[in-house]
């Protein structure tokens, strides 16, 4: 129904995901949360293929932030085991998917840091999208992570203070290597940020839905890409410099 309403030749570049709802989805089925997140790692896949068919280059999954370390620890274990099995080369190598570690990895267990490296050097020729998963993110860290990098750039010589620009910090950051988001997805009805790229989302559009993340589905991406469409992106502008410049 909405998939005829895209318009195909002004697909955002770039759609970040707060996968909201699964602890919620799984209680109201009454299912331990873990259940939850089972469901919500097949919906990821699932909303990876149907990016990759609309030919979407490059998406964004928030799937563990640097606070989650604070939940239950069997909670804990289930993310962090679904992660490691996700992280499967074939998949990634069958479907042409660039894979992307945004996070912490330096303070990831040592067999999840491991498997991502593997799998991003594995994978860093493909082409048909990139998927970046933010796993023991949140964008505090890493901008305090980019203003010690770049701090250490100036002191050793390497870069100059009076060049430091948006660009060198967008360039510093778990992103670097995508554009800033388009659009930004959330599920399960809570209308935050919780410290998700708060940096690269300054201009992006915020779409939020009730959907609990494990019953998001094809019909509802398109849905929201066909609202995101909808919207006037001005960039600081006014409206009618955005409309003459078309
Ligand atoms: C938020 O829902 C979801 C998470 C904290 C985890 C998201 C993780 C997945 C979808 C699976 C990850 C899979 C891979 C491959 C990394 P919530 O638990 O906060 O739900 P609630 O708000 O209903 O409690």
């Amino acid at each position: 129904m909405y998939k005829e309403q895209i318009d195909m030749a002004r697909l955002p570049q770039h759609i970040a995901f707060i996968m909201d709802g699964n602890g919620r989805w799984a209680q109201a089925r009454g299912q331990q949360r873990s259940y939850g997140h089972f469901a919500g790692a097949d919906t990821l896949e699932a909303t990876l293929r149907c990016a990759t068919k609309l030919g979407i280059p490059y998406v964004t999954f928030y799937a563990f932030s640097t606070e989650n370390w604070s939940r239950p620890q069997d909670e804990v274990n289930t993310l962090l085991d679904l992660m490691l099995k996700h992280l499967e080369e074939k998949i990634f190598m069958e479907n042409d998917v660039k894979f992307l570690l945004v996070g912490d990895i330096e303070n990831l267990p040592q067999n999840l840091r491991d498997a991502s490296e593997r799998l991003m050097e594995k994978t860093k020729n493909n082409k048909a999208i990139t998927m970046g998963v933010a796993f023991n993110y949140s964008s505090r860290w890493e901008l305090a992570h980019a203003a010690k990098i770049i701090a250490k750039e100036v002191k050793e010589g390497k870069m100059k203070l009076e060049d430091i620009t948006a660009e060198t910090i967008d360039r510093h950051l778990a992103t670097g290597i995508m554009p800033n988001p388009d659009l930004l997805i959330r599920t399960g009805g809570e209308q935050r940020l919780s410290n998700f790229l708060m940096w690269q989302l300054a201009y992006a559009e915020l779409y939020f839905t009730d959907t609990y993340w494990p019953d998001f589905n094809d019909e509802c991406l398109y849905k929201a890409i066909v609202d995101y469409q909808s919207r006037q992106r001005r960039f600081g502008k006014t409206g009618e410099q955005v409309t003459e410049n078309k």
